[in-house]
């Protein structure tokens, strides 16, 4: 982390500084070097005694720094906190650019990096992303979600590819693998995607990613195959036939007997902001007492703890009603960040392990 008194999420500027840092020696510099030494002089030359001198040897006090010997590159796309990049890293690749438009995944991402994002990838020319062997994208999946669509037709929104804002967002993919050609990708959606529109919309992904030179495989996993959530998730991965044609023998992986359990992953000492007060869980207890004294259904379900969580909604920090099924009754709480980076590392390191076997 960097202890600088600036604003390091709001502008590119820390993108483009963080990503020179690590990316200084491997031949893709020129895509950061710039506009990384013109913010560098512009804003916090104060911090630095030699202002041409960009590189500055950090030791990185980040949980996970980058490589020093790497044997692929990779961007990450609709990074979020990391968890896919985390996978891809821990096989030996190095993280060549990263974008998320979320103020606090950002925040957390460099927490957990030492890089800063680059934001709204629609605003990103593909011309300034470097050049890689892998693509990775866990694209917005709330426009093709079960969830999404219903709330989206209830407010009379459009959904799918439709959806302006969010469901274009493929095509950015698209343009990217397009001009920059990597040699394989790996995306991520809801399972919903392949019937959402009656099949059509993965009918038109399959066919662009087609179009694009690649052959693909995609299937649905579930999480809890590592982690004690039930969470199914579409993978869908590519290979450049003009690469690795006929040879190329792509397999999922069996996934190992599902094994962890809630219990195993709930911390033993947590902050209360994580847990219910006693108040309010006297509260809800009344109140679903209540209910069922008036034969109504509300009240609350609780996890064995023994077994796994059904899926937990992005939206818990709005209302925290899945938490609820995260062990309130025992008064501990749970990391999120942590929780949702150890699903999408151990899902997605079967993957890479995968991808890497087939090539
Ligand atoms: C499904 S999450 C991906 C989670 C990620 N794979 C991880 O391991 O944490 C999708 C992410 O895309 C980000 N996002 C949505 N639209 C974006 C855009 N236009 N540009 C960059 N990021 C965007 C969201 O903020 C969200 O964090």
């Amino acid at each position: 982390m960097f202890n600088i008194n600036i604003d390091k999420h709001l502008n590119d500027g820390f993108a483009h500084l963080t990503h020179y840092w690590q990316n200084h020696k491997n031949g893709v510099s020129q895509y950061f070097k710039p506009y990384a030494k013109e913010y560098l002089q512009e804003s916090i030359l104060s911090i630095v005694e030699e202002p041409d001198q960009l590189y500055i040897p950090f030791k990185y006090d980040v949980p996970f720094p980058p490589n020093p010997n790497p044997k692929f590159k990779f961007i990450d796309l609709f990074a979020g906190i990391g968890g896919i990049r985390l996978a891809y890293q821990s096989l030996g690749g190095k993280c060549v650019f990263s974008s998320e438009w979320n103020n606090f995944a950002k925040k957390t991402y460099e927490a957990n990096f030492g890089e800063v994002p680059f934001g709204d990838i629609t605003q990103i020319s593909e011309e300034n992303i470097p050049e890689h062997d892998i693509l990775l994208a866990g694209f917005p999946c709330q426009p093709f979600s079960i969830a999404g669509v219903s709330k989206k037709n209830a407010l009379g929104r459009s959904h799918g590819f439709l959806d302006e804002t969010q469901g274009t967002l493929f095509f950015d993919i698209a343009r990217i693998l397009k001009h920059k050609k990597p040699k394989a990708f790996m995306l991520e959606n809801v399972k919903n995607l392949v019937s959402h529109d009656k099949g059509k919309t993965f009918k038109v992904i399959k066919n662009t990613l087609t179009e694009l030179g690649y052959s693909i495989h995609f299937q649905v996993l579930d999480g809890k195959h590592f982690v004690p959530q039930h969470r199914e998730r579409i993978i869908i991965v590519g290979f450049r036939t003009d690469i690795f044609g006929e040879k190329e023998n792509f397999k999922f992986p069996t996934l190992p007997e599902p094994k962890v359990k809630i219990k195993d992953i709930l911390e033993p000492e947590v902050e209360s902001k994580y847990t219910l007060s006693d108040k309010l869980w006297n509260y809800l207890q009344d109140y679903a007492a209540k209910h069922k004294a008036k034969g109504n259904g509300f009240g609350f379900g609780m996890t064995d703890l023994n077994g796994i969580s059904r899926t937990i909604s992005a939206r818990y920090y709005k209302d925290g009603s899945e938490i609820f099924d995260l062990g309130v009754p025992l008064r501990v709480g749970l990391s999120v960040p942590i929780f949702l980076s150890f699903r999408t590392k151990r899902i997605s390191t079967s993957i890479p392990n995968a991808i890497q076997k087939a090539a």
